[in-house]
């Protein structure tokens, strides 16, 4: 409570001490404009977002695994029927809208190059001059203002849980602190990671374009991201603060996967939450005014089972994985925010709080779920509600430079459950508001 007190009176006195322009940098993964049915994401659609953002990132293109040339994953939607030509020309009608171009992401999956990433670091710099420029013509012969890159690193591995079995797995459940070593050659990487940056900018400046990196949720910073040296070299950093459970990595346990702050009630990890994360590239020398705070519009839903219990109060335990692929996301365990208020029955806030407990519950996300029962399973699903993200975005405006969206296509667009359309993003932009006045 106190440091929810804390960081409102912060705000006022930052907000009363400058008139930064807080950034809203809006994901567009180009794959929603390809879905059928009403997850379709169209253009007009796509346009009603745009008077809020004031960066619009274009995902995904991806990078080939035998000459690490960056390359469109889509050529028909994106070349042929000139989606990226259609996507640039928003800024005809919005000149103050940033496009960038995104490459990597979750999009670029290819199962027989799963690491193909960490070679094109290891290559050497003649083969990593293949990947610059084609990746500079990209963005130069389609209209982009600049480059992001969610570049694929190894992710933490999930912790692993069994439930709450016996007090002497309890003792020896601390030792699993979720990142065990993951690339030995990290280091290494890292330095890698930085002097492709570095050329990268040399390349994209001297034309005058963006350079934006953005930290893929589970990726661990420490690990990869020479801070310091990284500030010189690019304009912003978009942060992955989300999924840091989810029904993939976690199959048994259901829990908010992007809380605000540390919750240490439960048995969680203290640096799984948006604070944490975004703090840590403060505190290594990065400028505040360059970070985005990355906000999810999708729910993660688990299965629940009998084990599970009644009470969806997370974390959840004895749970199922993902639940089946909904109509909008098409993938298991996710859902977009307009499928949320139709799935579930008990919203969580149902349970009796007293007021200060439920502020900080809500900085924690939100829960729905539909308990498991006789053979009809339930469902459990962990999002952030209006509330959340108004908390997130405060906390934004004090600790960050703005937000990052993730993505647009998940948000309500057609305003199917909140009566508004992209409920998510217009209220980060209100918060933004109410504080700038
Ligand atoms: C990276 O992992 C280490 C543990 O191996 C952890 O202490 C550290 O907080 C993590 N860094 C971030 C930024 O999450």
């Amino acid at each position: 409570m106190k440091q929810i007190v804390l960081f409102l009176a912060l705000a006022s006195l930052y907000v009363a001490t400058t008139n930064a322009e807080h950034k809203i940098v809006c994901f567009y993964d180009s794959a929603s404009y390809s879905i059928e049915g009403v997850g379709q994401l169209t253009n007009k659609q796509l346009e009603v977002a745009l008077q809020y953002c004031s960066h619009l990132v274009y995902g995904y293109v991806g990078i080939k695994a035998d000459n690490y040339e960056a390359h469109s994953l889509n050529e028909k939607v994106d070349i042929l029927e000139h989606q990226f030509s259609e996507i640039t020309a928003f800024k005809r009608k919005y000149p103050k809208l940033k496009i960038l171009l995104s490459v990597g992401g979750d999009r670029d999956i290819d199962e027989s190059h799963p690491d193909k990433y960490v070679k094109l670091l290891e290559a050497g710099q003649d083969k990593q001059k293949a990947f610059i420029q084609t990746a500079h013509l990209l963005v130069k012969n389609y209209g982009f203002d600049g480059l992001d890159l969610a570049y694929q690193f190894p992710r933490n591995k999930p912790r692993k849980i069994h439930g709450v079995v016996g007090s002497v797995f309890k003792l020896f459940k601390k030792a699993f602190t979720g990142d065990e070593v993951v690339d030995r050659d990290a280091e290494k990487h890292k330095l890698q990671f930085t002097r492709l940056v570095d050329d990268l900018q040399d390349t994209l400046r001297s034309d005058g374009y963006l350079l934006s990196l953005t930290v893929l949720p589970n990726v661990n910073s420490t690990w990869y991201f020479d801070i310091p040296k990284l500030d010189k070299l690019v304009d912003f950093v978009n942060l992955g603060t989300f999924d840091f459970v989810t029904p993939q990595r976690n199959p048994e346990e259901a829990d908010y996967s992007a809380p605000l702050f540390f919750d240490a009630s439960e048995d969680r990890l203290p640096h799984n939450n948006v604070k944490f994360q975004t703090e840590y590239w403060a505190k290594q020398g990065f400028p505040i005014s360059k970070l985005n705070v990355g906000i999810p519009t999708h729910g993660n839903v688990w299965k629940l089972t009998d084990d599970s219990g009644n009470t969806g109060v997370p974390i959840v335990y004895h749970a199922d994985g993902p639940a089946p692929a909904s109509t909008i996301t098409k993938k298991s365990g996710l859902l977009g925010s307009a499928e949320i208020c139709k799935l579930l029955t008990l919203p969580g806030d149902d349970v009796k709080m007293d007021r200060e407990a439920q502020l900080i519950h809500s900085t924690l996300g939100h829960y729905g779920y539909a308990p498991a029962e006789g053979k009809s399973r339930g469902l459990w699903v962990g999002y952030d509600d209006i509330d959340t993200v108004t908390k997130k975005t405060e906390f934004a405006l004090v600790s960050a430079g703005g937000l990052a969206l993730f993505h647009l296509g998940h948000d309500d667009f057609l305003g199917v459950c909140a009566k508004v359309r992209y409920p998510i993003l217009r209220s980060i932009k209100q918060t933004i508001q109410d504080y700038q006045h």
